[in-house]
């Protein structure tokens, strides 16, 4: 569909471009047309949203005009937002996000969430914890606990180098580059030592099940940053092979889980020898369903008021047992 009947070529003010914007968006049915059309404009006019709400009549420069007809045409071919845009909020931070890595999703957030409430329940936030990701994609799971834990040190893995060098423009934007390292390679094969707390979000989609995935999802995040395998759980089945080895004693590893397989990683993890709490092994989302696991090496337990905190902000946990 072109644009030219819906945003005038000439004197288009913010007013103007977010009325035609935000109709070709809702005709098409984006589901946010509205906020799609606002950022969108921002985007390409260069302003911030206070200047955008101040200065509805502000005209948009020729060359503004004809970036913002490029991103609308991006979006009405699916292409998310935060693509467009070159980058996503993620717990209050903005990441830098291209076609190499996984566009970071609010659901990630409850292992942050999480994380931030063990650390705190145990009185850690001011500690040198060492920290690792595996598979940090543009690191936002890394990076985001570096800026909210002031001496923590964090690694952040994965095979995608391209996705490492993004991870590592992401760490000097948020100014905590001098705390983050990134290494290459395959899990948990590039590490050494030992570290506090391993996280991961992991590719945990079915190989059969991808093509069916939403547009959005499916034709922008990476094949990688997807497949789990023919069960979706192969990444898992490697991360607990490999992960207590890299566990001090007491160290803890946190796991976001897709839809139904909370059961069965807690099984791999028990299974690699790792302790599972039964009162503090998983966390739900937002939305109700199963999103964070965690394991521990050695005989210290998750503390009780993690479980607490848990059922005042992200749901009840429970352990299979
Ligand atoms: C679901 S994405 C998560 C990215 C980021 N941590 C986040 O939460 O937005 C999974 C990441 O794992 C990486 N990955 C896939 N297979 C890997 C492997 N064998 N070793 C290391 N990283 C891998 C992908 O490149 C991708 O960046």
């Amino acid at each position: 569909m072109g644009l030219s009947h819906a945003l005038p070529q000439t004197a288009l003010t913010l007013r103007g471009a977010f009325a035609g914007a935000a109709a070709m968006l809702r005709q098409a049915g984006v589901p946010t047309p509205e906020l799609d059309a606002r950022l969108l404009i921002c985007h390409a006019a260069g302003v911030s949203h206070e200047s955008y709400v101040a200065r509805p009549d502000w005209e948009l420069a020729p060359d503004a005009a004809a970036q913002l007809r490029r991103c609308i045409e991006r979006r009405l071919d699916g292409e998310p937002v935060s693509r467009i845009l070159g980058q996503r909020e993620f717990w209050g931070r903005a990441f830098l996000v291209d076609r190499h890595t996984l566009d970071p999703r609010p659901d990630t957030e409850t292992l942050i969430e999480v994380a931030l409430g063990l650390v705190a329940s145990q009185g850690l936030r001011e500690q040198p914890l060492r920290l690792l990701d595996l598979g940090t994609g543009t690191g936002c799971i890394l990076l985001t606990l570096l800026a909210e834990l002031p001496n923590a040190t964090g690694v952040g893995t994965d095979r995608s180098v391209p996705a490492l060098a993004l991870a590592s423009a992401n760490a000097r934007r948020l100014g905590v580059d001098d705390r983050a390292a990134f290494l290459a390679g395959d899990w948990l094969e590039p590490v050494s030592g030992s570290f506090d707390l391993i996280l991961a979000n992991p590719p945990y989609v079915a190989t059969g099940e991808i093509g069916r995935l939403p547009r959005e999802v499916g034709a922008y995040d990476p094949w990688g940053a997807l497949d789990g395998g023919t069960d979706g759980l192969d990444a898992y089945r490697r991360i607990a092979g490999g992960v207590r080895r890299a566990l001090r004693p007491g160290g803890a590893i946190l796991l976001e889980v897709g839809a139904e397989q909370a059961d069965r990683v807690l099984s791999l993890l028990r299974e690699a020898g790792l302790a599972i709490d039964g009162k503090a092994c998983m966390w739900r989302d937002l939305g109700g369903r199963p999103r964070v696991v965690a394991a521990r090496e050695g005989a210290a337990c998750l503390p009780a008021q993690m479980v607490a905190s848990q059922k005042k902000g992200l749901g009840k946990s429970r352990c299979s047992g």
